[in-house]
């Protein structure tokens, strides 16, 4: 994806120059997280519009997860080819791979297509597996890596799911990199720690971030109909902000999109496009019917107004 554009303007000023962060410092939203854990105070300074500008597009990703037939798939993508979206934000959505090249096909180009996996490495003989090249071949534009079913499922670990994002940016895949927590490391007062650990992974692996998309996506609000708060998915977005700030760099944490997930639907994506540190969504259920995705789509308008 293009870092910096000059036609580029849509969300410059939709996050104001700073973040309130005094309320977050004051309080925790999070029951039972780590109070040693606090934001840094001299965080204000690296929200600055100008740092977002050109950069900060509104993203929305639409996972199918391991869904649809030839038919259902047919239909979804009439949808949204007749669905009319926001111009200003980014959108994607991730078809099961056996349907990517039928999604390309028929969907209309505003629309890039991201694929839900990818090989750690180049293809070759590894049975079953999809590789980063051959993604790119058939038009795929963006990987999602690290998403809670193939962490906690399939049993992917974190230096793993680094490694698959390294390659695919090498490869020039833009990465939806998704971090979250289990409901009982929440309960443990482990949110942030947790994040923190997926986020370093991935940090210790890649050499950049501008193409990256961190999805936080809460393991509790996936697939649950249990959507996180505003506040809580806020509160967590800024320390992932936080995080970025200072274990990466200044510029990375203003610039970075990070985007939610976790039982988004037509009805609460308003509510959370609200939210500051709210840059888009990662959308699974929701994202299976059109109009309700273009919805969601569509609340950056909310975010508009909010700013
Ligand atoms: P959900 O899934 O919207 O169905 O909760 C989100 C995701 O897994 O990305």
């Amino acid at each position: 994806m293009a870092m910096v554009s000059t036609s580029c303007s849509q969300f410059t000023g939709l996050r104001r120059s700073c973040l309130k962060l005094d309320s977050f410092q004051s309080q925790s939203f999070i029951p039972h997280t780590n109070s040693s854990i606090r934001f840094s105070s001299s965080r204000k300074a690296s929200r600055t519009v100008i740092a977002m500008a050109c950069t900060g597009k509104f993203f929305v990703g639409g996972n199918w997860k391991c869904n649809g037939t030839k038919d259902s798939i047919t239909k979804l993508v009439s949808d949204l080819n007749s669905a009319a979206l926001e111009p200003d934000a980014d959108v994607v959505v991730a078809p099961p791979f056996v349907y990517i090249d039928q999604v390309k096909n028929s969907l209309t180009d505003r629309i890039d297509i991201s694929a839900q996996n990818s090989w750690v490495q180049k293809g070759g003989a590894f049975t079953g597996e999809i590789s980063v090249e051959q993604l790119k071949d058939i038009g795929c534009k963006w990987v999602i890596l690290g998403h809670s079913e193939r962490r906690h499922i399939i049993g992917e670990d974190d230096q793993f799911i680094g490694k698959k994002a390294a390659y695919a940016l090498s490869e020039g895949l833009g990465v939806i990199a998704c971090i979250g927590e289990l409901l009982q490391e929440r309960e443990a007062g482990k949110t942030f720690e947790v994040c923190y650990r997926q986020l370093k992974a991935f940090a210790d692996a890649v050499p950049s971030w501008d193409n990256i998309v961190i999805a936080y996506e809460p393991v509790w609000a996936i697939g649950t109909g249990k959507v996180a708060t505003p506040l809580q998915a806020q509160e967590v977005h800024v320390a992932v902000r936080d995080w970025l700030k200072k274990n990466v760099s200044e510029e990375v944490a203003s610039k970075t999109r990070i985007i939610y997930g976790g039982s988004v639907n037509g009805s609460n994506c308003a509510e959370l496009a609200k939210q500051e540190d709210i840059d888009g969504f990662l959308v699974g259920g929701a994202s299976l019917k059109g109009p309700e995705f273009a919805t969601i789509v569509n609340s950056i308008t909310s975010k508009k107004v909010a700013a």
